[in-house]
């Protein structure tokens, strides 16, 4: 197993480049199960999420040829329609599967996903828009069988909650149904609307896109055409270095961002005192005088997001003064901070918030990594912690990241990876 090993305190400089969206490239791959041709999916990033999702659908059937940033998933000979555990159990995303396969082939079967570090995380939000649609579902031995064997019918869906990966899998199930399609209460995550803009200009009728209502008129089972398209970039990898540059206080720009994409998380970096140059695809942070301590709550897009918490929380142990974190959607989300109470943070949890007294002077230690986004808080934290840092179980990191150590390296940051 392979770990990372950093030397600090370190400053960084100069630029990195921004790599396209896993949660964006996720349902956008999903989506080839709707299309009549094979589809060429470019600024897919080399991250191991997206190649078991294209793992899937090649044990599905689907031809899947990647080339460096570029895909090409041709599913139009699929032999089955069968999601099974061994693959499903590594990444919950895989659920994408559901709505699209169960539209097109009136049936599937798709393991249950379990559980997972930062919380319970059901989907049965997905299996009840899915029943509303005329679905009928069951579960059996670990598996959703869902069938419909006269195809989906238009409904109108009112989530209960906001869901990223349900907003995008009934999207892609109305697109094939019978119909016109409502759904209330839809995620406005930049991800899904992309998912929207695509099969949009694929030529499905999708009314509402980024707001919080949309209509979408199904084809009855006829499959789309698909033109080549590319990834939107990753607002979390982008937040994420901006994190790494802010917690050594110094100069770096991201390259190739939206940052319309990423205002909740600008604004707090200005409240912390950071000034923030913007360009419309580059965005340089400059240090700050003093780091100021800050409130956060994770929302929905466009509130502050919940992938950006443990990286914002670790930031925190850096500024001066008192900041709180509430964690709004995943109930436990804070498993970062017992790992950062290892390098000497003083953080106090209670419920869903943590109190986080800074400015303390973080000491190297050996941490473990549990979940994606917990990981590289913790590389973020040896980035300013004295002395060795390792980060042990960084396959979370692989799931997300792509190439984190090299773009970290070209940062300036001393940074290696080692095997257990
Ligand atoms: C997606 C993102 C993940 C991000 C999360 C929240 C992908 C692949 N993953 O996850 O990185 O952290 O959005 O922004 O895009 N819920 C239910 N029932 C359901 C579905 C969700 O109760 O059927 C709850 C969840 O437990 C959670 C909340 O709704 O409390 C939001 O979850 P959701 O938006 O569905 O997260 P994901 O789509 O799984």
């Amino acid at each position: 197993m392979d770990y990372l090993q950093i030397e600090g305190p370190t400053k960084l400089s100069g630029s990195v480049e921004i790599a396209g969206a896993k949660n964006a490239a996720l349902p956008l791959i999903a989506m080839t199960l709707l299309a009549s041709n094979e589809v060429t999916i470019n600024n897919i990033p080399n991250v191991v999420d997206i190649k078991t999702l294209l793992k899937l659908l090649e044990n599905l059937g689907a031809t899947v040829d990647i080339k460096n940033n570029s895909v090409k998933v041709d599913t139009c000979c699929l032999t089955n329609t069968k999601a099974t555990y061994d693959i499903v159990k590594t990444m919950r995303a895989s659920i994408l599967v559901l709505g699209p396969l169960l539209a097109r082939f009136g049936h599937c079967e798709v393991s249950l996903p379990g559980g997972c570090a930062i919380g319970q995380r059901p989907i049965d939000l997905h299996l009840k828009a899915l029943e509303q649609m005329g679905a009928e579902i069951s579960i059996e031995a670990g598996y959703v069988l869902a069938k419909a064997p006269n195809g989906l019918k238009g409904a109108h869906i009112v989530f209960d909650k906001i869901t990223v990966t349900g907003t995008a899998n009934i999207v892609m199930a109305a697109a094939l149904a019978k119909g016109k399609t409502i759904i209330t209460n839809a995620a406005l995550e930049p991800e899904v609307v992309q998912l929207c803009q695509v099969l949009k200009s694929s030529g499905i009728s999708i009314d509402g896109i980024g707001t919080t209502e949309l209509i979408i008129y199904g084809t009855d089972r006829r499959l789309v055409e698909i033109a080549p398209f590319s990834v939107i970039p990753d607002r979390i990898e982008a937040g994420t270095y901006l994190c790494a540059a802010a917690i050594t206080n110094s100069e770096v720009t991201v390259k190739k961002v939206r940052a319309d994409h990423l205002e909740a998380l600008i604004s707090k970096l200005e409240q912390m005192g950071f000034t923030l140059d913007i360009t419309p695809d580059t965005i340089t942070l400059k240090p700050a005088k003093q780091i100021k301590a800050i409130d956060v709550t994770t929302q929905e897009f466009p509130g502050f997001p919940t992938d950006m918490q443990a990286q914002f929380l670790t930031l925190c142990t850096q500024a001066t003064g008192v900041s709180i974190i509430e964690e709004r959607l995943f109930e436990n989300r804070f498993m970062h901070v017992s790992e950062l109470q290892r390098l000497g943070a003083s953080i106090k949890l209670k419920g869903n918030s943590a109190t986080i007294a800074g400015k303390i002077d973080l000491v190297g230690a050996d941490v473990m990594a549990t979940d994606l986004r917990a990981s590289s808080a913790l590389v973020l934290a040896a980035l300013v912690a004295e002395g060795t840092t390792n980060v042990h179980r960084i396959y979370h990191l692989d799931r997300g990241y792509e190439g984190l150590e090299k773009k970290l390296q070209k940062l300036g940051a001393k940074i290696k990876r080692l095997k257990e």
